[in-house]
């Protein structure tokens, strides 16, 4: 028997098993299986098919689910659209107390939630008993919260209806949570897709569900693998889908969802940042090492995974580090001492070691905790690759395990290159006591979660997503509520048993010839407008704009890819307007509205060669003008918030512009449409390639001179004129636009969402909704300007 001192000097101290009887209990009360939970009720698949579930630790089949076919996610969503109107109609204190109902009774089940999630998952009990499980219940209260106070703070807003939502298996309970608590706040209904590795919690959810009277169909789980997701995400009576998993699987439901009208969010992979600046207090950066990158065994899609160090201090951290790293202990996750669990699954490990030994193959030296890992079930140890080039396989592809790879870098200009040098970009953890340094670094890191001298901090309160290829959408506070929602004008169109709203009129079209006063000569021939100044179009051609009677009224650039190209790169060059004080965008869209009211007779007589009425053209250029004073208006008010989160730390959520933004216009309206969309866009700071109306290009192209007269830096806004199919077919597949606006032909977005599954930009549009654009409801607002940007929320020590 080792003494007190024998224990102390090596730490060795025997094991500490959680006790898990009542979890056996459960299992062996379910031993004939598990069925879905549909219409408040637990059924067998159709097929009377079923899966395994594997204790990943222990190698052992610990139960058996169904597995869910078409017909299964049928009947689910069925269920959920019959439960959805009532839902809907309760109000909003009757929802947040089914919330908090839900919340108290995940309280009250905490250590058996715990102990069920290690069994199934494989991470460690203190994990999930500490951090899991404890985030899991202030979800559902925090969203109890928002339920009650969603009439007053989201007035003009619309639960979206049936949520389809698909989640990973590396927090299973807490990804659950993440995504019911918002939707059932925001009065939607819920088809839940578990991951086929971990399904039990889910299951063990549903229980409560019916243990505290949530409405039968409101929340439905159907228990299956990709397969079934699929099914889910194809079924057209589905209004959103929300993701967590794999780029890979982002990027198909991106394709399959394409042109359905359905919401998506999508919460996809990382290879997050770890900067240590060689001012960083070092022992706390190493314990933040433990949490960026061995927390949940690696299996985090935020998990700081590439390790940046400052040369001076390089030597000195990496041997502290190892130095800690030896002393984690790996093993049967049920045991309180162990601090890093079992990989999910027999394939992710074998993954993980064909990704190490392509990081020793290309000359990485592999450093890993010694201990002897359990001989049954999936362990891999703490590893850290040290000697790893930036482009190397190890340095941009996620391990999705407890591996970290060290790179060095000299100063912080090339610690922010490297950092952003991802295709991700999920999250980013900096470490110096230097606060100018610290916050100067937080606002170049392109990343949707930045931690100050901290790491892996999550709270219901702030959002969390990604920039790039790590997806779009927040989950979290008031940020991920607006995923369950939309402006209440678009569902009230769309329920209006699908009648086609009456556009405001388009009068009197004009006979081919008819005297219309000034309009134009046919000689008249528009440029593109690339980097400020007028550029022919590449294909040297133009096409000839006609009046609705069938007149000519001009010609028109034939822009191409080439000339899509040029406007990008222009818009990518001008990155100081993004930078520029929100101040002066404000004076530069008051000046534009003033040169655009010098020339109002000028755009009117050109509406109304268009065929509309000289009142009604009148009307518009107005309606221009003061949207363009609205958006003038916002650029200094549209700001942040600070999100109250954990104790000595405020969250700073930032609205951000997206950089090189693609923006398709509507037919209608083609003066007011464009300016309703151009003008938040670079109020936000955004820079912009705008295709304009196809059929009545000329009031974009008479913009050029309003714009060259405004103080607009170049490269700002950039029109190109053409075939807007194949323009933002272009622009959907370009790599450097990172957001797109799509309000094309409805039978466009299809396409263009389809493209847009390359680097994955999120695509904003109304659907088929057609937009009353002189309505500040339907043509202006705050949505605008929230679709304008990405929130990076950073999280700041502060406070005692
Ligand atoms: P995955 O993306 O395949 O699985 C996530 C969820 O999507 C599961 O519920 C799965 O059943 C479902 N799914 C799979 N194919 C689908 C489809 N075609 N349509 C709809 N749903 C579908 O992730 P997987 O294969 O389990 O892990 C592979 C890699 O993905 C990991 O090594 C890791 O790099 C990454 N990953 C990232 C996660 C994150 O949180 N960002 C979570 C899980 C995995």
């Amino acid at each position: 028997m080792p003494s007190v001192r024998d224990v102390l000097n090596t730490m060795d101290y025997g094991p500490a098993p959680e006790a898990e009887t009542h979890v056996a209990d459960w299992l062996k009360a379910h031993a004939q299986g598990f069925g879905h939970f549909i219409g408040g009720a637990f059924v067998p698949s159709t097929g009377g098919g079923r899966f395994p579930v594997d204790n990943p630790a222990r190698g052992t089949r610990i139960a058996e689910v169904a597995a869910g076919t078409p017909a299964d996610i049928d009947a689910a969503v069925a269920a959920a659209r019959r439960a959805q109107a009532p839902w809907a109609a309760l109000s909003g204190h009757e929802r947040a107390r089914h919330l908090y109902a839900l919340a108290r009774t995940i309280q009250k089940r905490e250590r058996f939630l715990a102990v069920l999630e290690t069994l199934d998952n494989g991470k460690p009990i203190r994990e999930s008993r500490d951090i899991d499980v404890p985030l899991v219940a202030r979800h559902f209260y925090h969203h109890a919260g928002w339920a009650e106070m969603l009439e007053s703070e989201f007035p003009a807003y619309a639960p979206v209806g049936v949520c389809g939502q698909i989640i990973p298996w590396n927090f299973p309970l807490l990804m659950l949570a993440w995504k019911i608590a918002p939707a059932l706040a925001a009065g939607n209904t819920i088809v839940l897709k578990p991951a086929e590795f971990t399904p039990l919690t889910a299951l063990a959810f549903a229980e409560i569900c019916r243990e505290t009277g949530l409405p039968e169909g409101v929340v439905n789980i159907v228990t299956g693998d990709g397969e079934t997701g699929a099914a889910l995400v194809a079924h057209p009576g589905v209004d959103k889908i929300a993701f967590t998993g794999s780029t890979e699987v982002g990027r198909l439901i991106r394709r399959a969802t394409a042109g359905s009208g359905k919401k998506l969010s999508l919460e996809l992979g990382g290879k997050s940042p770890f900067i240590v600046f060689e001012d960083a207090d070092l022992d706390g950066a190493v314990e933040g090492v433990v949490d960026a990158i061995w927390f949940n065994g690696g299996q985090v899609c935020c998990a700081g995974s590439r390790l940046l160090v400052q040369e001076g201090i390089h030597e000195r951290f990496l041997a502290k580090l190892k130095r800690r790293m030896a002393g984690l202990v790996t093993g049967e996750p049920m045991d309180k001492s162990v601090d890093v669990g079992a990989i999910v699954a027999p394939v992710q490990l074998r993954r993980i070691r064909e990704l190490v030994a392509k990081g020793e193959a290309e000359g990485g030296v592999l450093h890993q905790a010694g201990g002897k890992l359990p001989e049954t079930g999936s362990f891999f140890p703490p590893t850290l690759i040290t000697e790893v080039e930036p482009a190397s396989t190890v340095a941009e592809v996620e391990i999705f395990g407890p591996v970290a790879v060290a790179m060095t870098f000299r100063t912080p200009a090339e610690a922010v290159q490297i950092a952003n040098h991802s295709r991700y970009g999920l999250a980013a953890s900096i470490w110096t006591e230097n606060v100018n340094l610290a916050l100067d670094t937080a606002a170049r890191m392109k990343a949707g979660v930045v931690w100050i001298n901290s790491t892996n901090l999550f709270d219901a309160g702030a959002g969390f997503g990604g920039y790039r290829e790590s997806g779009f959408g927040r989950e979290g506070g008031r940020e991920g509520l607006y995923e369950y929602l939309v402006p209440a004008w678009r569902k009230a169109q769309a329920s209006a048993s699908g009648e086609a709203r009456v556009a405001p009129p388009l009068v009197a079209v004009p006979e081919a010839g008819a005297s219309l006063g000034a309009v134009p000569t046919i000689d008249r021939t528009a440029k593109l407008y690339i980097g400020g100044r007028q550029a022919r179009p590449d294909s040297g051609y133009g096409y000839t704009v006609r009046a609705p009677g069938g007149a000519a009224l001009g010609q028109a650039g034939l822009g191409n890819r080439k000339d899509i190209r040029n406007a990008v790169e222009a818009a990518a060059g001008a990155g100081g307007w993004g930078g520029a004080s929100a101040h002066n965008r404000a004076q530069v869209l008051y000046y534009i509205a003033e040169n655009l009211a010098a020339r109002a007779a000028e755009f009117e007589s050109r509406l109304v060669t268009f065929g509309q009425e000289p009142d009604a053209a009148r009307r518009e250029v107005e309606a221009a003008l003061r949207r363009t004073f609205f958006y003038a208006a916002q650029a200094d008010k549209y700001d942040g918030r600070v999100h109250a989160t954990k104790t000595r730390h405020v969250t700073l959520a930032m609205p951000e512009p997206f950089g090189a933004m693609g923006i398709l216009c509507p037919d209608d309206a083609p003066l007011l449409g464009l300016v309703s969309l151009v003008m938040p866009a670079i109020a936000m700071g955004n820079r912009v390639v705008v295709v304009p109306s196809e059929s009545a290009p000329l009031a974009a192209t008479d913009l050029y001179q309003v714009l060259d007269t405004s103080d607009l830096p170049g490269g700002v806004v950039n029109i190109v004129t053409g075939p807007r199919a194949e323009l933002a077919k272009t622009l959907a597949e370009h790599h450097d636009v990172a957001a797109l606006w799509y309000f094309g032909e409805p039978a466009g977005l299809a396409g263009v969402e389809a493209a847009s599954a390359g680097n994955l930009k999120p695509v904003w549009s109304h659907g088929g909704a057609r937009i009353d654009w002189f309505s500040p409801v339907e043509g202006q607002g705050a949505e605008y300007l929230r679709n304008a940007t990405q929130v990076k929320n950073i999280w700041v020590p502060y406070g005692e």
